[in-house]
């Protein structure tokens, strides 16, 4: 049997298309894409040294297509939507090979493509990446999770920040703490498992929020905690204290939602994809721990530039974690030449690691209100880290509705677009 044939019996085959596309085939199939009423429009971009590139604009992936798993609904900063690895993973790879995302942030690659029976590679230099993502490749049952928060003593005293009572009810923070305290005794223990990952993650995820469903008084939404100082504002204008919330359980209920709709299917191929799946807290730049020539296709996207401060937006999640959010070497980088300098180095870093043949959906969105294209620089870095640039996409929200009233260029300023530069590694290596 050979190594693919294995793959295929460890994954189960999902309904979507399994097999790879050549890319020619691919690029054809996106200029005649028109699934959701719209034709593809054609434009190209020049990148210096190596010529044009065709650009396609189109609603490629749309609110109205088959739904996403629901336990993709961790949120996260600038994360993308599920539709759009999938996008990639179903048309460019088949059941077994190797998906990377070298900025995985809330892990949507890893995750998508676990569920469709790939093996899903990811890093980030924040830890906190790789504590939202890897639980949820294991299918853990509710019963599981239930029984494991009974085992907590949510009234056991232990040290808790003052400060966070602009948050929370004394009582609820004193509950936080106590689960704070019961994850770390257990992560430090042999004890530690997925059932534990998974109250975690859940946990971690209810911190702050603007609904009765989070552990906190009315605030930014879960991905975006505010300062102390700016939350005192935010509690005397709303003229709010926090309320008491039930912690053990807000977190059950998440658990059960995050769990719902999951199929036998989708659990085999996750619990398949745990087995095989890698985890690297580091700098996309440098992950001597992935060995060369392994990873079929890489699906990401990088920080724009300075556009999200992710130190400041995950300080909560972060003490909740015992993670020091601020000593984070997170790339948060204003000048546009030292981005594209940062870029090139993924870039060489991700053909060490690259099959020959292999590709890059890499994903830019929009910064500084369009007037800088980031796709331009990507293509230009990536070209010159030796990857062939082959196209961009451009997946635009509502334009179905728009483009064909409105001339495309207009249309776009209004619209909330992904960027995508498909890049391949050649077939000599
Ligand atoms: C745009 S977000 C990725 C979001 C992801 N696509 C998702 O759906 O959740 C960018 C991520 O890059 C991470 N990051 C920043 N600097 C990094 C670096 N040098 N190497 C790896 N990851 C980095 C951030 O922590 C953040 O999670």
């Amino acid at each position: 049997m050979t190594f693919e044939d294995s793959q295929m019996l460890l994954f189960d085959q999902p309904a979507a298309p399994a097999r790879r596309l050549a890319t020619d085939e691919l690029l054809a199939g996106i200029e005649a894409f028109d699934e959701f009423g719209a034709r593809t429009v054609r434009d190209e971009l020049t990148v210096a040294g190596h010529g044009t590139v065709p650009v396609f604009i189109n609603e490629f992936w749309t609110a109205g297509q088959r739904q996403a798993s629901r336990l993709h609904e961790i949120s996260y900063r600038a994360c993308f939507k599920p539709q759009l690895p999938r996008f990639f993973i179903e048309r460019l790879t088949g059941p077994g090979d190797v998906v990377y995302d070298p900025f995985s942030g809330r892990g949507t690659t890893a995750i998508e493509a676990a569920l469709l029976g790939r093996i899903p590679w990811a890093a980030d230099i924040n830890p906190l990446s790789r504590m939202l993502a890897e639980p949820r490749l294991h299918p853990v049952d509710l019963a599981g999770v239930v029984r494991r928060i009974e085992a907590v003593d949510f009234q056991r005293q232990v040290d808790c920040p003052e400060e966070l009572l602009v948050f929370y009810h004394p009582e609820t923070l004193q509950e936080i703490c106590a689960l704070r305290a019961f994850l770390h005794e257990r992560s430090a223990s042999p004890e530690w498992d997925p059932v534990d990952g998974w109250i975690r993650m859940v946990a971690t995820n209810r911190l702050t929020g603007h609904s009765p469903g989070f552990f906190s008084v009315y605030t930014l939404p879960p991905n975006q905690a505010t300062s102390v100082t700016a939350q005192k504002r935010i509690n005397a204008k709303r003229n709010q204290t926090p309320p008491r919330r039930d912690v053990p359980e807000l977190i059950r209920r998440k658990a059960r939602k995050l769990m719902k709709e999951r199929t036998a299917a989708e659990s085999q191929n996750l619990r398949a994809a745990a087995a095989r799946a890698r985890f690297v807290t580091g700098s996309a730049d440098a992950t001597p721990e992935l060995p060369d020539a392994s990873v079929d296709l890489v699906v990401t996207s990088p920080p724009f530039l300075n556009a999200v401060d992710y130190r400041l937006d995950n300080w909560l999640r972060g003490w909740f974690c015992g993670i020091e959010t601020d000593q984070l070497p997170i790339w948060q980088i204003s000048s546009l030449e030292k981005w594209e300098a940062a870029m090139e180095r993924v870039f060489i870093e991700l053909r060490r690691l690259l099959k020959p043949g292999g590709l890059v959906a890499f994903e830019v969105g929009e910064v500084r209100h369009g007037e800088i294209r980031l796709e331009e620089h990507v293509a230009g870095a990536a070209h010159r880290a030796g990857l062939t640039p082959l196209a961009v996409l451009i997946n635009a929200q509502e334009f179905t509705k728009t483009s064909n009233c409105w001339g495309v260029s207009n249309q776009l300023r209004g619209t909330n677009t992904n960027r995508i530069s498909l890049l391949r590694k050649s077939g000599q290596g």
